[in-house]
């Protein structure tokens, strides 16, 4: 499979989810398991440029596919937008849940650059973060969005 834009070729465990084989494997340790069951998002990465929770995907399912973690949103030593506007709008606490909070969030503005904070409610709805409420998050991936267009919120 293809991780972050680096070819890979992993010997997996019929069994084993997409999300060990990213953190065992290869040692991408963005990725976080929070409930192992699809719940609560942590574990997001994209699988063809669409969010999926990685703990309910085989690996095997991604042979041959296109994979993004949160460590592949940075490029040339530069923080994608919406990590720059997280640090911006202090829109992480603990952390644990950002990493599936960024993968999403660029997943949408990658879709739609122009979201209404709905489609933004919407598009991290299978993200959830136990510290921080939602605002602030919400808040950062409207102006990481701006930001994107050549506009600025305030705030
Ligand atoms: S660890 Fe995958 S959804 Fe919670
Ligand atoms: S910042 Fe801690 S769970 Fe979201």
């Amino acid at each position: 499979m293809t991780v972050n834009g680096e070819r890979y070729e992993l010997l997996v465990d019929s069994r084993q989810t997409l999300l060990d084989a990213l953190r065992e494997g290869l040692s991408l340790y963005g990725t976080k398991e929070g409930c192992g069951n699809g719940n609560c998002g942590s574990c997001t990465v994209l699988l063809d440029d669409k969010p999926v929770d990685s703990c309910l995907v085989f690996a095997l399912e991604a042979d041959g596919h296109k994979v993004t973690t949160v460590e592949g949103l940075a490029k040339d030593g530069r923080l994608h937008p919406v990590q720059q506007s997280f640090m911006e709008h202090g829109s992480l606490q603990c952390g644990f849940c950002t990493p599936g909070f960024l993968v999403s969030a660029k997943a949408l503005l990658d879709r739609n650059p122009n979201p209404t904070e709905h489609e933004v409610r919407l598009a991290i709805a299978g993200n959830l973060c136990r510290c921080t409420g939602y605002d602030k998050i919400v808040r950062a991936v409207m102006d990481a969005a701006a930001q994107g267009r050549g506009q600025r919120t305030a705030g």
